[in-house]
């Protein structure tokens, strides 16, 4: 049977040194949907979806995948688990060509030290890609150099579908892009949800949110504050909740009816 969940977090916490960047963080993905993550500058995002992509190990707390209990060590045990994360300071490798960007550190090898690279099967598996995700690259034999921000971050996502990611993580991907640009990769997005991945978008850009995201998480100071349905709020309602965060008495669970029976 299918868990609701694709992921769930429980009372992930992580400090690095003095900095307590997460405290007892409670998260739920559901199957399919795309989440936004927001929060202010340091609120803990990158943190916690590092956490999941396998970057970090946490000081406590547990993940599940599908429902069942996952020991996520390194970022090979979350790719094990269809883990997929695009990072804010996207890394391509600027002297290698779109396929293998896409393949690179995962070749489709033959033997041993890679030596028989199996190149024409490559080519044809990142064309074909190319063509599925519907993206705006020309050909895999492209060079990425001269590539703008916006084909940059689409050949990662390439990347991270190359090796069928359920969950996909991506870390302000649309921080650098144009508004054309940033509408491509939004529209890439919400195909790749069509495909049935599962998405986590951290991003500053609220109203990118509210065009496409199911949901949003809202993370400051590394504490929850809520997970919003998108269809259910306004601008200002995540902006709000972003700065000043949950009310005291909400997020304390108290109710308020106990206060006013003394007034
Ligand atoms: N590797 C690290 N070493 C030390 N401190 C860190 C490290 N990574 C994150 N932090 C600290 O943890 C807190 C949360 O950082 P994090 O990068 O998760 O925030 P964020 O929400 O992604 O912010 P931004 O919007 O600026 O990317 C910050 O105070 C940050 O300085
Ligand atoms: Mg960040």
């Amino acid at each position: 049977m299918e868990a609701e969940h694709i992921v769930e977090m429980r009372g992930i916490s992580k400090s690095f040194g003095g900095v307590q960047a997460l405290r007892r963080v409670d998260f739920e993905l559901r199957r399919g949907e795309i989440m936004g993550v927001v929060g202010d500058n340091g609120a803990g995002k990158s943190t916690l979806m590092k956490v999941l992509a396998g970057a970090y190990l946490p000081d406590e707390g547990e993940i599940y995948v599908d429902g069942q209990r996952a020991d996520i060590k390194t970022p090979h045990d979350a790719f094990r688990l269809g883990i997929g994360m695009i990072y804010q300071d996207l890394a391509l490798f600027n002297n290698l060509d779109v396929a293998r960007n896409i393949y690179v550190g995962r070749d489709l090898a033959r033997g041993p030290f890679h030596a028989f690279l199996d190149k024409r099967r490559m080519y044809e598996k990142a064309e074909h890609l190319i063509r599925e995700l519907k993206v705006d690259i020309k050909s895999p034999k492209m060079s990425v150099a001269r590539m703008s921000g916006g084909q940059r971050q689409m050949v990662a996502c390439a990347r991270a579908m190359a090796f069928q990611s359920k969950i996909l993580i991506m870390d302000e991907p649309t921080a650098a892009l144009g508004v054309t640009e940033a509408n491509k990769l939004l529209a890439l997005i919400r195909h790749l949800r069509g495909m049935g991945v599962s998405i986590l978008l951290i991003t500053q850009r609220i109203p990118d949110i509210l065009a496409i995201a199911d949901r949003v998480f809202v993370l400051k100071g590394g504490r929850r504050q809520d997970i919003l349905e998108v269809g259910q709020v306004t601008l200002d309602d995540v902006v709000t909740l972003i700065v000043k965060g949950k009310a005291p008495a909400a997020a304390e669970g108290v109710p308020e009816m106990e206060f006013r029976s003394f007034g």
